[in-house]
This record gives structure tokens, C-alpha cells and sequence, in this order.
């Protein structure tokens, strides 16, 4: 007998369990605290042929307990005294109806339907179901540390039959426990007045970076019912500093008199908000910011600088600072006067912060390297500046330079006109300030260049009736200098120049010059004479019909070729 009930209990659990699957006994599905409605062979018997219905049910080992009867025509009669007594009856298709359903009621329930002489029993497998009353995540972290694996919640189902099962999820993303990042504990407790099971489950969990603003959610899957999804919930993502960096805020290039800010960034959830600066030895707390800022800097302030965390001190960043400068000093400057063929010292030194680069210029004119003035010369007068770059910097330093002296007269020389008929006189001469030229003689054409580099040149044409010795004077403030020249008349000149040339060359070329023109000349006869042949053959129109010339005619070419050839040569 028990043996018997023990087997019958278990049928009823699997039918519970498994409903769809028992065979000859139907089951059906309630819901917790409604009504549920039996069915008596699913209303196959009609109404009119059935003279009593009974409902049963099966109190346990094998006891069957009443509950109400219908005989035809007649109202249902509650036999039930137990439990059962407020909560049943029962509908016109002979279904009985249960009220206030709860997990006792998992049992069979039997119609007994009496048809003349027939007895037939219907039993029913009832099962009663609940969804959980809600999903909620409970003692939830306050922050999630970076790779600490910490609880991260407790996700509750309330009240459920059969017990849920939850899941976890992030951002939609179904956490699996893994035994590193993930781990998930569930326990399930059942009510011992309801038999209603709750189940809970603790999210333990190892954040990472990127779960700021992650949403975790649990969430159930009943048997009957949607899915249950818990409200989401989202954590801080705290970490400590990993990362710090001294930045040095100024402006490119940092130069003496400008301010530079340090900046100490640290990252850590939260971040720090108090820094230690290393100032050379010096050590400044701030506190509530990230910043220092050095004013006016000078030279001095070049060098290593460092930000560090207080409670932390080993977390250190550094940074060099360099201060730029560009000093430069040349000496003389503004304007100088000194006299032609002294000597200037230039000085000129450079006081830098990194490698400069030097250039010169002379009246804007490119100079290829640093003046150098041993002997001064009117030449050297000029605006002299010195540029100095070092990257973005840049220095300039000048000085006018002028050049004095008494004028001299360099070269004065005679040119004979291109027409024979007059010559051109020029005095060339040098000298600061600018010095005035006189000649002894009125000449013509008076033409003077421009001054430049201190030198003058000027000019006059004179036309020489006779031998003159001709003077030219140059004047300034420091001085004078004269010259004189011998002119002679046109025509006298040749002849005096020619033999002039003869006396000062030596013997040798004296020769060489002898047999050149004596060559020179006999080419040139003979061509003339060619020529004069060939035109005497062609035509007759310039000398008469005679082929030949005549002896007189022939002499007379020679002695002008001879003319020719002479003034060519001068
Ligand atoms: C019996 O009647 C009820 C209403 O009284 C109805 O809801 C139910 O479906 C019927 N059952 C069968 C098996 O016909
Ligand atoms: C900046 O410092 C220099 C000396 O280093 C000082 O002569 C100057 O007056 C300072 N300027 C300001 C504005 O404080
Ligand atoms: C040059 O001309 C001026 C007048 O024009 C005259 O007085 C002077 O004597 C002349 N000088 C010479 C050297 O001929
Ligand atoms: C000029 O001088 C030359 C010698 O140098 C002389 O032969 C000539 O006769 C002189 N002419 C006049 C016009 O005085
Ligand atoms: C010019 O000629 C004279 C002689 O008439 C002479 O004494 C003098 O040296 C000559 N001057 C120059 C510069 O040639």
C-alpha cells in the first residue's frame, strides 16, 4: 500500500513536471490564485443522457475525498468539508470550477458521471503554475573596480512555480560564467506555507574600462509567460591612476619674460585632484588643480621639472623646460667716420641658447662672411647690419660706416676724338667727401659721372692748336692733388706718338714690327693691285679704253694705299 502511494506520488510529479507527456490522463495547467476550470471528459457526454455527476479528488495514499454531486435536475449539492468547501463548483458542461488555485491543489481530480446503468470515471491531472511577482537587482555595488572582482548585484524572481532559472546580461549580451570575470551563484528557497520557490542569483563580476555606462540587467524565461527582464542598473567605473604626464604650456619659442604653465594629468576613475611639482629642488603641493604656472622665466629657468602624485609618489612625470635667448652684442655701431687707410676693430659676440646662424649685409647687398677693415678704403663706406636667427629668433645690429680722406687724382689720361679733330681729357680721382675737379684749360663738353664708392671721373674735349701742358686739380676739405698732362697739336702728334712707341720698345720688337709691316704691307699692295687689274678688265667706263694703266696712274694707288695703310696703323 505504500509502496503503491509512493509510485502514485512520483506519477503525479512527473505529470506536473512533464504534462503533455502522460498517457490515458489528461492534465491540465493552472494558473496560481485563479480559477481553474476541470473539464469532465471534455463535455464529449450530453447533458440529458447523464443522471449523476460527481467530483473527487485524490486525498493521498489512495483516499479519495468528495467535494459536490448533481443528480439530473437537480441543483449541485457541496459535499466537500475540507479545504475544498468555499472554492468549488461547478459549470453547465459539467466542469468543476476551482477557485483561488494553489500549488496544493497539484493532485487528481475525478468526474464520475452515472448514464443508466453506467458508471465512467474521467480522472485529471491538474498542475498549477506561477509566474515570479517580479525581477529586481538588489545589493547593488556602490562602483566597480577595474579588474577586482567584486558583487556586482543579486537579481531576485519572487514567488514561482516551478522555480526559475535567471540569466544575466550586459547591454543585451548574456553574461556566461567563465571562473575569472563572470561567476554567478544561484539558490533557490521555497516557502514551506505556499510551496512557492524564490530564486536568487549574485552577479560577481571584474570590470573593465569600458563598462562605464554598461547596463546590466537578469532575466527570467517562465514556462508560461513572457520573458521578465529586471530594470537596468549601471555602476562607476573606478580605477586608480596608471598614466601621468607633465605638459609645459608657453609659447613656441619660450624667451625670457614669458610665463609657462605646468600641467599634470593623471588619468584613475576618480581622477586625482592634487599634485607635488618638482621646481628644481623646490617642491609645490596644489591642491583642487593640475597646474603651476611659472611667470617671467629667465635663463635660469631651464631645466628638469616633475609632477607626482601625493599619496602616490612613485607616479612621476617629467618634463625639461628651455628657456631661449639670443644676446648680441657689436661693437662699433651708429656712425662712424674714419680716414682712408686706418684700421677698425669690429667686435662682435653672441650669447645663445642653442646654435645661431650669422648674416651680413652691406646696403642690403649679401656679404659672404664678417667684415674685416685692416686699411679702410673709400669703398668701405656703406650701412653694415648684422642679422643673428636661432630657429624663430632673430637679432639685428648695425652700423654706418664713412670713409674720409684728401682726394687723388688715380689717372689722367688724353683720348684721341673719334673724328681726328679733337681729344677728351680725363681725371680720374678718389677721395671723401665728394672733392671738385678744375682744369687748367677751358676745355668743352664738361661731363661729370656720378660719385660712387668714393670716385669721380671727369671728362672735357679740347681741341689743341698748339703743345700744352694741361693740369687737373681735385679739392675737398682734407685736401687737394693736382696732375698734368702734356697735349700736343692733332697733326704733330701722330708722328711724335709714333716715334715715341719705337723708342720705348726693345730691340726685338722693333725688328719683329719692321718685317710685319714691310710683309703686311707688300699683301696689301698686291691685292689693290688685283683688284684695280680686275676692274680695269670688266669695264673701261672708269679709266678710257686703255687695258693697261698707265705707269703715272700705277703710282699714284701705290702712294695712296701706302697713305692708308700708314694712318691704320696709328
Ligand atoms: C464548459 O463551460 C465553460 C463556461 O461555462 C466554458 O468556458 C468551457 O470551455 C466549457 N468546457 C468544455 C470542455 O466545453
Ligand atoms: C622679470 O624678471 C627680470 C629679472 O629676471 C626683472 O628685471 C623684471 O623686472 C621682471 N619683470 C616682471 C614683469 O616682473
Ligand atoms: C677761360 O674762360 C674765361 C671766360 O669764360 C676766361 O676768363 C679765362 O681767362 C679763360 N681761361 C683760360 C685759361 O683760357
Ligand atoms: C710740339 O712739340 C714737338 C716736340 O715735342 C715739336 O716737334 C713741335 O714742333 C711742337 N709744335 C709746336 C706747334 O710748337
Ligand atoms: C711735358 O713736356 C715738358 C717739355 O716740354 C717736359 O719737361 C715734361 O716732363 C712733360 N711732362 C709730362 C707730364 O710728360
Amino acid at each position: 500500500m505504500h509502496l503503491l502511494s509512493a509510485s502514485c506520488v512520483c506519477a503525479l510529479l512527473i505529470a506536473a513536471l512533464l504534462p503533455s507527456r502522460v498517457s490515458g490522463l489528461e492534465t491540465v495547467i493552472g494558473l496560481y490564485g485563479e480559477t481553474l476550470e476541470i473539464p469532465c471528459n471534455n463535455g464529449a457526454i450530453k447533458a440529458e443522457d447523464v443522471l449523476i455527476t460527481k467530483w473527487k479528488y485524490d486525498k493521498g495514499e489512495g483516499l479519495p475525498g468528495d467535494l459536490l454531486v448533481k443528480q439530473k435536475n437537480q441543483n449541485v449539492s457541496i459535499s466537500a468539508t475540507d479545504e475544498y468547501k468555499g472554492r468549488v463548483s461547478m459549470a453547465a458542461n459539467s466542469s468543476l470550477l476551482l477557485s483561488a488555485a494553489k500549488l496544493a491543489d497539484q493532485r487528481t481530480f475525478t468526474c464520475m458521471v452515472v448514464t443508466g446503468a453506467d458508471i465512467t470515471e474521467y480522472p485529471v491531472n491538474v498542475v498549477i503554475y506561477k509566474m515570479p511577482a517580479s525581477l529586481e537587482i538588489s545589493d547593488k555595488a556602490d562602483e566597480l573596480e577595474i579588474g577586482r572582482l567584486t558583487e556586482l548585484g543579486t537579481c531576485v524572481a519572487q514567488e514561482a512555480n516551478p522555480a526559475v532559472n535567471i540569466t544575466w546580461s550586459k547591454n543585451n549580451k548574456l553574461l556566461v560564467a567563465d571562473g575569472k570575470g563572470v561567476s554567478i551563484q544561484a539558490s533557490v528557497l521555497v516557502d514551506p506555507v505556499t510551496g512557492l520557490s524564490t530564486t536568487s542569483s549574485i552577479l560577481e563580476y571584474s570590470a573593465e574600462k569600458e563598462d562605464t555606462d554598461a547596463k546590466f540587467t537578469c532575466s527570467t524565461q517562465h514556462i508560461v509567460g513572457a520573458e521578465l527582464v529586471s530594470s537596468p542598473v549601471t555602476f562607476t567605473i573606478t580605477y586608480s591612476t596608471e598614466n601621468i604626464v607633465l605638459q609645459a604650456i608657453a609659447q613656441d619659442p619660450l624667451v625670457e619674460g614669458d610665463n609657462v604653465t605646468l600641467k599634470c594629468v593623471a588619468d584613475g576613475n576618480p581622477a586625482p585632484t592634487s599634485f607635488n611639482f618638482h621646481l628644481k629642488g623646490e617642491l609645490v603641493k596644489v591642491e583642487n588643480a593640475d597646474t603651476y604656472t611659472i611667470t617671467n622665466v629667465s635663463r635660469d629657468t631651464t631645466g628638469e621639472y616633475k609632477c607626482s602624485l601625493i599619496d602616490n609618489p612613485t607616479l612621476e612625470a617629467s618634463e625639461d623646460i628651455t628657456v631661449n635667448y639670443l644676446d648680441i652684442n657689436l661693437n662699433p655701431s651708429g656712425n662712424i667716420i674714419k680716414s682712408a687707410g686706418e684700421a677698425l676693430d669690429l667686435t662682435f659676440q653672441i650669447d645663445a641658447s642653442g646654435e645661431s646662424k650669422v648674416s651680413w649685409t652691406k646696403d642690403n647687398v649679401k656679404l659672404d662672411k664678417e667684415p674685416k677693415f685692416t686699411k679702410l678704403t673709400y669703398l668701405d663706406s656703406g650701412r653694415y647690419e648684422c642679422k643673428v636667427t636661432m630657429g624663430l629668433l632673430s637679432r639685428k645690429a648695425s652700423f654706418e660706416l664713412l670713409v674720409e680722406g684728401a682726394p687723388v687724382i688715380r689717372q689722367l689720361s688724353k683720348q684721341r676724338g673719334e673724328d681726328g679733330q679733337h681729344k677728351v681729357l680725363i681725371c680720374e680721382a678718389e677721395g671723401s667727401p665728394k672733392p671738385a675737379v678744375s682744369w687748367s684749360i677751358n676745355g668743352t663738353s664738361p661731363e661729370e659721372s656720378p660719385y660712387i664708392n668714393g670716385k669721380i671721373t671727369h671728362k672735357i674735349t679740347v681741341v689743341p692748336s698748339a703743345n700744352l701742358t694741361v693740369s687737373c686739380t681735385v679739392t675737398n676739405e682734407f685736401g687737394m692733388d693736382t696732375k698734368a698732362i702734356n697735349v700736343s697739336s692733332l697733326f704733330v702728334e701722330v708722328r711724335v706718338d709714333k716715334q715715341d712707341q719705337l723708342e720705348d720698345s726693345d730691340q726685338t720688337k722693333l725688328v719683329v714690327g719692321v718685317v710685319v709691316g714691310l710683309l703686311v704691307a707688300t699683301m696689301v699692295i698686291g691685292l689693290a693691285y688685283w683688284v684695280y687689274m680686275k676692274k680695269s678688265k670688266q669695264g673701261s667706263w672708269k679709266t678710257g679704253e686703255k687695258e693697261n694703266g698707265s705707269s703715272e696712274e700705277e703710282k699714284k694707288l701705290e702712294e695712296k694705299v701706302e697713305e692708308n695703310s700708314q694712318k691704320a696703323e696709328v
